[in-house]
């Protein structure tokens, strides 16, 4: 089996043994005589997994009752106009922007509404987060919305914002399952599956009761959480396939794994490895203030543009793949997420090494 490195920023890895059961009920689906791929949404195969998926979602991130699973075709970027389109009550909400997805999710909103930029990281090329304490909220906004990882500059939130009345909207589509999260601090959490959950296609988003139920009556029924929630996500065919490979991964880490507190370990001395790499020589800069690194998306730049082109193409070559930058930010990203195994991202720090000892 040639498995290679791929720090694609998503799709991403998947864990090997979820493919491998994938793979062992692909033709037979415990005795249906077919795959998931074609069994009906309505047939008690399915049922079971939808209901199964969601239930090992609560468990693993600790969801309290008074909030509300759902499965959404469309990805995050659906995500960004569904959030105003049924949150934004007021007629106005407050945006931190700390990327380009957050950026995107602004002027979605802004479609719908006032979509109120509170403070902004683009002065120093989004290298940091946005001082969460000194932010000057709204008090009528109807919610605050974060992206809390940005996958293209490679930044996390340290604190999120304690916003007193007010939802937080978190997406957390770079992030999530790597680590443990409070849900309660939010009024709802979003994300696209396809870098720590499942194959790309889907988001879920985990909604506060108090929130649904008001949205305006010409919201398209394919953008009403309150009605795709009140059909427990099947009002119309939901994106079975998804669902499915979801339900094995949080098997996995719920059995195999232990959970998301294991999981932050290990993702943890994952990006360790590679950030005091980084800061033990020279040759490669990682542009982040410190304490707001990500866990998951690790930026870095070579000398030149001329050295990261050819930093990627050996890499690549050398059976590391996917390592190309953003077009906004240029040089190299490692995205490593839960399924990136540590062998990887120590392997990839023994190739940087070489690579310097070559070429500085
Ligand atoms: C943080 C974040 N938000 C939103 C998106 C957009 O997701 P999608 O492609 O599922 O619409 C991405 C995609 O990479 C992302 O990283």
């Amino acid at each position: 089996m040639a498995r290679i490195y791929n720090f694609s920023a998503g799709p991403s890895m998947l864990p090997v043994p979820v493919l491998e059961k994938a793979q062992a009920e692909l033709l037979d689906y415990h005795g249906s005589g077919m795959s998931v791929m074609e069994m009906s949404h309505r047939s008690s195969w399915f049922d079971d997994i939808i209901k199964e998926t969601e239930a090992s979602l609560r468990r693993v991130m600790q969801i309290p009752d008074n909030y509300k699973v759902g499965f959404f075709q469309g990805g995050a970027t659906q995500q960004f106009a569904m959030v105003p389109l049924n949150f934004m009550t007021t007629g106005k909400a407050d945006y931190i922007v700390s990327g380009n997805f957050s950026n995107l999710a602004a002027k979605e909103a802004a479609k719908f509404g006032e979509a109120h930029i509170v403070a902004s990281s683009e002065d120093k090329n989004f290298t940091y987060i946005p001082d969460v304490h000194t932010i000057a909220y709204d008090k009528d906004a109807s919610y605050v919305h974060i992206c809390q990882n940005n996958t293209i500059f490679g930044t996390k939130y340290v604190d999120v914002p304690e916003v007193a009345g007010l939802p937080l909207v978190a997406d957390m589509s770079s992030m999530i399952l790597s680590e443990p999260v409070d849900v309660s601090k939010y009024g709802c959490i979003y994300f696209g599956v396809q870098k720590n959950v499942a194959p790309a296609g889907m988001a879920i988003a985990v909604i506060r009761e108090d929130l649904l139920g008001h949205a305006a009556d010409n919201v398209p029924t394919m953008m009403n959480y309150t009605t795709l929630l009140k059909k427990d996500s099947m009002y119309n065919t939901p994106p079975c396939w998804c669902i499915y490979m979801t339900g094995l991964v949080l098997e996995y880490l719920e059995h195999e794994i232990g959970g998301l507190a294991n999981m932050q370990k290990i993702n943890a001395k994952k990006a360790g490895v590679l950030y005091d790499y980084l800061d033990g020589q020279s040759f490669f800069k990682n542009p982040v203030e410190h304490k707001y690194r990500s866990m998951m998306n690790v930026t870095f730049t070579s000398p030149n543009p001329d050295m990261d082109k050819k930093f990627c193409a050996e890499a690549g070559a050398a059976g590391f793949v996917n390592l190309k930058g953003h077009r906004l930010v240029g040089g190299m990203r490692a995205s490593i997420y839960n399924a990136m195994p540590a062998e990887g991202v120590d392997k990839l720090v023994q190739f940087m090494e070489n690579f310097r000892k070559k070429n500085a």
